[in-house]
Order: C-alpha cells, then sequence, then structure tokens
C-alpha cells in the first residue's frame, strides 16, 4: 500500500526542506524527496545552494579572501609572512567539509521535524482521490500518495548553445567550485553574480581573470552609482571586465599535456577579438529546472521558460500543488525560496503566509561586497517619483579605516515628501551583513529620519549607515 502523507515536497533545496520542516511543525505529516548525491552515492539535501552554491562559494571566498589578505595587507598591519604558500586540495577539502556539514544538518533537522526524508527523483504519476501520486525512484521504487505537493526543484546552470558544460574545460558553477590547480588564465562568460564571486576566488588564488560581458553596462540591476564604485574596486584588483561584447564561436584545443579553450567575440567596438584561457566557467543565468518531473502526466503549466507557472501565492494551475524558489518566478535567491516555503506551508495549514518581494535584500559577496534592498536611483526615476538620496563613504568611518577596508559607501534613497526609505544600496565592507538594518526598517515602513535617530554602536560599521540617513537631511555628522 502506498504510504500517505498530507504534504509531499519534491526538492530538498532552501525552498523544499524548509517547507517540509515549518509544514511538520504546524502538525502536517510530511515527505521530503530529494535527489541529490553525494561524493559516496548518499543524500545531500541542500538542493544547489548547499552542494554546489551559496555554501561552497562562501567557503571559496572567505578561504582565497584570507590567502589574499596573508599576501597583500598583513604587511599593512606589521605583520610579516614569509613562504607564504597555496595549499589548494587543504582549501577545496575544507570547502567540501562545510558542505558536508551542511548537508548532515539538514538530515538531522528534518528528522528532529519527524520529516520523513526520501533519497530519489520524485515524479508524478496521476491525480487520485483528490490528491496526488508520487512516485520515488532511487535506492528503493515506491508510491505515495500527497494531499498537497510542493514543488521545489530548483534551477540548472544555462550553457551557452555552441558549448556544452564538460566540467573539464567549459565548467558551470559546478565545476567552477572545484578547480584541481590554479588556471594560469581564466575566463568567464557573464559579469553577474557568479561571474565576479567566483572570477574573483580564482583571481585571489593568482589566476589572471578575463570577464566578457554582453551588456554594455555593468551590473545594471545595481544602482548606478554603486555599480560604478564596486567596477573601480574591481579593475583597481585586476579583475579585467569588457563589457558590450559578443561571444562567438568557442574551440577547445591542445596545449602541451592539456587543453586551451578560445573564444571568439566581438568587443565592444565590433572588433573582432580572440580569447584563449585554460579554463572557462560560463555563468550567463540559470533555467528552472523540472526534469524527471513528469508534470504533463498531471497537466501542471509551465511557462515559455520553463518555470512552472505560479500565482502570487504560489499556487499553480492545479489544486493542493504549490511550487516555490528557482523553479517560479522571481529573484533566484535562497532566502527568497525559503520565505516562499515557509508562506506556502503556512497556507497550506490555513494560515495567511506572506512574503514581501519588495524588501528580499540581494548581497554579491565580493570583495568590496554589493548589497542592496529596495529600489535603485535609475529605477526611481524611471518611475517620476520624487526621492531624496543621501551617501556616507566607509571612508570617513573608524571602524573601516581600523578594518583597514574604506572602500564603497553607504546609500540610502527616501520619498522626498513622506520620507519613507525606497531603498538601500550598500558597496563596501561587510554590506551582506550591515543590509539587514536596512531589511528591517523598510518591512517597519520606517523613513530615514527613524534610522538616523537610533543609537548605533561606536566604533562600528552601522555607523555609516546611520551617516547615510542623515545625509538624506544633508546633516551627517562626521563627513
Ligand atoms: P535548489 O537549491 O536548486 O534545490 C532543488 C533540489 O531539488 C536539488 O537538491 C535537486 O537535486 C532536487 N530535485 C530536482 N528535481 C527533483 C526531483 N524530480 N526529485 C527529487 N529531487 C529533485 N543564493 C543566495 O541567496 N545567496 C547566495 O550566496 C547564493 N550563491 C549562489 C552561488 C552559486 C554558485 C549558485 C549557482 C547559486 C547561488 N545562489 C545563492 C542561488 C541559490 O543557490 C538558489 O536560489 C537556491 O538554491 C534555490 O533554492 P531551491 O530550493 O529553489 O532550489
Ligand atoms: P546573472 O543573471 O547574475 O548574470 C548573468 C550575466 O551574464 C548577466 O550580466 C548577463 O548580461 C550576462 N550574459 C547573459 N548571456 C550572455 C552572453 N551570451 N554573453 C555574454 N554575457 C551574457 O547569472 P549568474 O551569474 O549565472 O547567476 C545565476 C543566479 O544565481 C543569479 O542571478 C542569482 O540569482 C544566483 N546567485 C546568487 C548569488 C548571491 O546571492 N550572492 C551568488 C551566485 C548566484
Amino acid at each position: 500500500m502506498s504510504k500517505q502523507f498530507d504534504v509531499v515536497v519534491i526538492g530538498g533545496g532552501p525552498g523544499g526542506y524548509i517547507a517540509a520542516i515549518r509544514a511538520a511543525q504546524l502538525g502536517q505529516n510530511v515527505a521530503c524527496i530529494d535527489e541529490w548525491k553525494n561524493a559516496k552515492g548518499g543524500p545531500a539535501p541542500g538542493g544547489t545552494c548547499t552542494n554546489v552554491g551559496c555554501i561552497p562559494s562562501k567557503a571559496l571566498l572567505q578561504s582565497s579572501e584570507h590567502f589574499e589578505h596573508a599576501g597583500k595587507h598583513f604587511g599593512e598591519h606589521g605583520i610579516k609572512v614569509a613562504g607564504l604558500e597555496l595549499d589548494l586540495p587543504t582549501m577545496l577539502g575544507r570547502k567540501d567539509q562545510v558542505v558536508k556539514q551542511n548537508n548532515d544538518g539538514i538530515l538531522y533537522l528534518l528528522k528532529k521535524n519527524k520529516v520523513s526524508f526520501f533519497h530519489g527523483r520524485g515524479s508524478f504519476v496521476a491525480a487520485k482521490d483528490g490528491g496526488y501520486e508520487i512516485n520515488v525512484k532511487g535506492a528503493a521504487d515506491e508510491t505515495l500518495l500527497a494531499t498537497h505537493v510542493i514543488v521545489a526543484t530548483g534551477s540548472n546552470a544555462r550553457a551557452l548553445p555552441n558549448a556544452p558544460f564538460d566540467e573539464e574545460n567549459i565548467l558551470s558553477n559546478d565545476g567552477a567550485l572545484r578547480i584541481g590547480g590554479v588556471p594560469k588564465k581564466l575566463g568567464l562568460i557573464g559579469s553577474g553574480v557568479i561571474g565576479l564571486e567566483m572570477g574573483s576566488v580564482w583571481r585571489r588564488l593568482g589566476a589572471e581573470v578575463t570577464i566578457l560581458e554582453g551588456l554594455p553596462t555593468f551590473l545594471g540591476a545595481v544602482d548606478d552609482q554603486i555599480a560604478k564604485e564596486a567596477k573601480k574596486a574591481f579593475d583597481k584588483q585586476g579583475l579585467k571586465i569588457e563589457l558590450g561584447v559578443k561571444v562567438g564561436d568557442i574551440k577547445i584545443g591542445k596545449k602541451g599535456k592539456g587543453s586551451v579553450v578560445s573564444i571568439a567575440y566581438s568587443n565592444a567596438k565590433g572588433e573582432a577579438q580572440t580569447l584563449d584561457v585554460d579554463k572557462l566557467i560560463v555563468s550567463i543565468g540559470r533555467v528552472p529546472n523540472t526534469i524527471g518531473l513528469n508534470a504533463e502526466a498531471v497537466g501542471l503549466k509551465l511557462d515559455e521558460r520553463g518555470a512552472i507557472v505560479v500565482d502570487d501565492d504560489c499556487k499553480t494551475n492545479l489544486a493542493n500543488v504549490w511550487a516555490v524558489g528557482d523553479v517560479v518566478r522571481g529573484p533566484m535567491l535562497a532566502h527568497k525560496a525559503e520565505e516562499e516555503g515557509v508562506a506556502v506551508a503556512e497556507r497550506i495549514a490555513g494560515q495567511h503566509g506572506h512574503v514581501n518581494f519588495n524588501t528580499v535584500p540581494w548581497v554579491i559577496y565580493t570583495s568590496p561586497e554589493i548589497a542592496w534592498v529596495g529600489q535603485t536611483e535609475q529605477q526611481l526615476k524611471a518611475a517620476g517619483r520624487g526621492y531624496k538620496a543621501g551617501t556616507f563613504p566607509f571612508m570617513a568611518n573608524g571602524r573601516a579605516r581600523a578594518l583597514g577596508d574604506t572602500t564603497g559607501m553607504v546609500k540610502f534613497l527616501a520619498d522626498d515628501t513622506t520620507d519613507e526609505i525606497l531603498g538601500v544600496h550598500i558597496v563596501g565592507p561587510m554590506a551582506s551583513e550591515l543590509i539587514s538594518e536596512a531589511v528591517v526598517a523598510m518591512e517597519f515602513k520606517a523613513s530615514s529620519e527613524d534610522i538616523a535617530r537610533i543609537c548605533h554602536a561606536h566604533p562600528s560599521l552601522s555607523e555609516a549607515t546611520k551617516e547615510a540617513a542623515l545625509a538624506v537631511e544633508k546633516r551627517t555628522l562626521n563627513f
């Protein structure tokens, strides 16, 4: 007889496993199916984020930043380093351990919350008795019966049509996180979030990095002033970013015992160019993943991009079938997936789950970090919205000086009549942590004056946030 569940979640990434835990907390009998395998073929829940995304990339960003600091910046602090050497296998091994700790942690959390975990591929079989039959194919082959289904099957890296990923020469985010030796020359296509983060990792470890970007503007979704400041810093670091290129043929040839990847492209002036690199990372966005889900068996509707069609509440076209995370519209971010997962679990339990898409923060974990929430200055201009802007540079912040990292600024945008905060943009040290204050403020519909009147610890980077809020009324105290 099939096992019966109130909720079956397909996919155990941040969208899926968090939805499963929240549903179980609310008293539902829950199953979570995930097919990701670790190197030994065992379960590795956590999805893209834990296995080949957020977590391993941040582990390598941290390690490579330590390496760069030891080599280039310890001297400024009066610390002499002799015989500095990179031990890449240890660095990659540490990253794998960090991933494993997260996989194990998620398995523990599922167990603690009495979620039944199934390792294998979940697919729709048919609608049955007002619910759905879901097959799990893995070590075992069994069929579950679900009253509600939450699909959280994530996304995959988008390949260039003429250059499929082989993870040896042409790398997706997966291969980019486990290059066995530092390439002398590394090419990346796409200067978005992955391009900048992975480009930074390998540049810090010694690669000569060139990023080819199709658009003429750098980080078009980021506030212009912040993007310009970030670009200046990346140029200074030697991260070569060519904008407005058109990528043509990509060929893999032989070079000694290894290989060379040749990328033909035209530059912004339309001139034909060739870039030869040892490895190429293609980071041109991601596509929603419904491979093997058998969506057609039950008539689950997908859009032209392959994303599952959902309404604002993550309801699909089918009764009691929900979808969350990268497989649906909206930003492909782990915390967005988690928020949707929680909201759906609460809706299933008859509560009023809610996700505020206006306050989903973005972070790019480069150095300097880039973080923002709400609207950019160019968006406000385009919408004809009256606003006031205030900025404060880290150069004038005591803690930033003590840290030895004074790049960048905090920028506030507030409504010009009500003073409500409309957007906060940060480029600089620990922007990923500083942005939380702005998110909280915007959730509470705070004004810039509210932040300006709050006592911030001294010396702290957060004082730059307060000062940027003061700058909205042109009354900074330390600049
Ligand atoms: P996923 O994490 O992709 O999980 C989907 C899971 O479902 C996978 O385990 C998959 O194996 C499983 N699955 C799929 N189909 C089936 C099936 N039929 N049956 C069973 N299992 C199935 N976001 C951030 O917010 N911060 C970051 O710092 C960040 N860094 C990133 C770095 C990189 C290099 C990449 C690639 C992404 C990064 N992201 C980051 C994005 C983040 O990883 C995704 O937004 C997030 O993982 C989406 O969660 P999800 O649950 O929707 O899907
Ligand atoms: P992206 O959307 O951030 O950037 C892709 C870039 O490639 C864009 O600048 C685009 O203009 C460019 N591009 C597209 N096609 C091209 C072509 N043919 N030639 C040259 N350039 C081209 O996508 P990316 O970097 O692949 O990351 C995917 C997603 O993963 C991100 O959008 C984000 O949602 C998530 N992510 C989040 C992170 C974070 O939160 N820190 C870190 C890494 C990924």
